[in-house]
């Protein structure tokens, strides 16, 4: 096969080229104590600005790092990274205290604002759902604070379906807001891992 020098090349080439090296790569992992910093800056305008997260105040690193140390206790906290960057996480939580609970989780997932729409969301629910069944969660559920188009499609497109709705249940910015809550199935079928 001969040679392709560069003056061979078509316009039609140097589009595609582009395009292939426009191609970036999302990478999710395990959240380390040291990307508490970047998660608190993702997580913190969606608490001082929306209804979206129930919290009044966006808590500091600190508190981040801890709550990374319990999630990955049991359940996980992962993080998307687009260009070394962290850009989103997802992470799963307690459902209720009471042992027969011990088999559900409760996930959420934030991403950067000006990272949306660009598959980050649905690869790291993609990577915990993985994770949580293979630890022996069976059912996830997710509380969306109404409205939350964005958030309802993505748990709708990640197989969620929703299960009611809870009325004027958190009060933030002088008034009630509703929280939908969805389910999704990890693992089918009577428990037989005890997550631990
Ligand atoms: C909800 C959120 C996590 C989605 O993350 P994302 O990375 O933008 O979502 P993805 O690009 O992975 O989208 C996956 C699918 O979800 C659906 N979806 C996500 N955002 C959507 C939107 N704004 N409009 C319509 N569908 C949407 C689509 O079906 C999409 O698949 P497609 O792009 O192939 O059509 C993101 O909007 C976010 O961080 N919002 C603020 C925080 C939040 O609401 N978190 C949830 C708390 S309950």
């Amino acid at each position: 096969m001969s040679a392709i020098h560069r003056g061979d090349l078509t316009p039609e080439f140097y589009a595609l080229n582009r395009t292939i090296h426009c191609v970036r790569t999302i990478t999710v992992r395990p959240a380390l104590p040291h990307d508490a910093a970047a998660v608190a800056g993702i997580y913190a305008p969606y608490v001082e600005q929306t209804t979206i997260s129930f919290e009044d105040t966006a808590p500091g690193v600190d508190d981040i790092a801890a709550r990374i140390d319990k999630s990955r206790s049991r359940w996980q906290w992962l993080v998307a990274e687009l260009d070394d960057a962290i850009v989103g996480y997802a992470y799963g939580s307690e459902h209720r205290t009471r042992a027969a609970y011990r088999w559900s989780v409760e996930v959420s997932a934030y991403v950067h604002r000006d990272h949306h729409r660009k598959g980050i969301g649905r690869t790291l629910y993609d990577a915990l759902f993985v994770d949580l069944a293979d630890k022996g969660f069976c059912n996830a559920f997710a509380g969306i604070t109404l409205p939350n188009e964005p958030s309802v499609r993505l748990h709708s497109a990640m197989g969620f379906e929703p299960i009611g709705t809870f009325r004027s249940v958190g009060w933030k910015f002088g008034r009630w807001h509703d929280v939908a809550w969805f389910q999704r199935p990890l693992r089918e079928g009577p428990p037989t891992i005890v997550p631990s």
